[in-house]
């Protein structure tokens, strides 16, 4: 039983609650696992976790349907492969839990449109796919705000890229608190002590993404291990010929970052390890570190891939539960407004 329910039923000290979600994209890449995922697997010692499959998200671009139910079920899959455990914490795939679309309409309406304008991805991303430039993905952040705020939750990790939204979820929910008194909590970002900040292999100035053309340039967390090895060996690197971390040195900052998230070691042991020796094995070995980390989360993979029933037994378990936490806070907000009780 997840730790929300022992605690309702306890008076001691409760623990934090973390809420955080990822889009079902199609590809997870390296820098998801080592920079996200990974602490996300950490935090449910110690936290109230709650994640979710943000496919509600997703449709603001085009989605084959075909591949994106797919996608959807390849990311939850991912997830448990990964390490996020249902008996420790809530998840689910986010349109299985109708709260979500619904609270995101009442805070639409107290979003304004100069704060959702402000919003730098919604420019880059309407930049990006100028055809296709739609409600959803000017609106995105209000849906946000919704995921976070139905479970109250007190932290939300995120990456640098959703900062900004996260800061208009707080100002939402600090708004519609003043004006109704207190409804939602105010979420604060959770740092992680250690999150590695994985970059492209390819041009290691750029943060790792698969949306990226080259796909030499990203690692996937499901990539075979032939290609995951091409791929570290094919790394942009510096003439220099030192693994040691310098300036000018982006290539190989980026590999002993790995190398360092993947085996514990810090990059001073790392360095020490390599004198001497030349890029091409110090890239070879990041490649084989890589591999064993991915190893047993591919093996898991395919196992619970293959095993539907399962799957379906534990998102309609983590929905069933999203709904019965998230259900209160609407119904909490709905009432502050003044809609008449069913
Ligand atoms: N928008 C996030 C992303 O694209 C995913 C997401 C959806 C999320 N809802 C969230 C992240 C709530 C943190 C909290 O990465």
């Amino acid at each position: 039983m997840p730790e929300e329910i022992k605690n309702n039923t306890q008076t001691t000290e409760k623990k934090k609650r973390i809420f955080s979600a990822i889009q079902p994209s199609g590809t997870i890449t390296l820098g998801n696992y080592l920079g996200a995922l990974r602490n996300w697997v950490k935090l449910q010692d110690d936290y109230n976790c709650i994640f979710a499959v943000a496919d509600l998200h997703a449709i603001t671009v085009r989605q084959d349907p075909k591949v994106f139910k797919q996608n959807i079920l390849n990311a939850y899959a991912l997830l448990l492969a990964c390490g996020i455990d249902p008996e420790k914490s809530m998840f689910f795939i986010q349109s299985h839990v109708h709260t979500h679309a619904e609270l995101a309409w009442l805070l639409n309406c107290y979003t304004q449109f100069g704060e959702l304008s402000r919003m730098t991805q919604f420019k880059d991303k309407s930049q990006k796919h100028a055809d296709n430039v739609n409600a959803g993905l000017f609106t995105y952040p209000s849906l946000m705000a919704a995921d976070i705020l139905l479970y109250q939750a007190d932290l939300v990790p995120v990456g640098a890229d959703q900062k900004q939204h996260l800061e208009l979820s707080r100002n939402i929910a600090e708004r519609f608190n003043g004006i109704y008194g207190k409804t939602f909590t105010v979420p604060d970002p959770y740092i992680a002590e250690v999150g590695a900040r994985v970059m492209s292999l390819q041009d290691p100035t750029r943060k790792m993404s698969k949306s990226d053309e080259n796909v030499n340039s990203w690692v996937a967390v499901l990539d075979k291990p032939e290609t995951i090895m091409k791929k570290f060996k094919r790394a942009v690197t510096d003439s220099e010929a030192r693994v040691c971390v310098g300036e000018g040195k982006e290539g190989i900052n980026n590999l002993i970052g790995i190398m360092s998230a993947v085996t514990g070691k810090t990059a001073d042991q790392i360095t020490a390890e390599f004198e001497g020796k030349g890029y091409g094995d110090f890239k070879t070995a990041v490649g084989e570190a890589v591999i064993e980390e991915l190893r047993p989360i591919q093996e898991r993979f395919d196992r619970y891939i293959n095993d539907k029933a399962y799957l379906e037994e534990q998102y309609r378990k983590g929905a069933e539960f999203a709904l019965k936490i998230s259900q209160r806070t609407l119904d909490k907000a709905m009432k502050k407004i003044g809609y008449l009780p069913k």
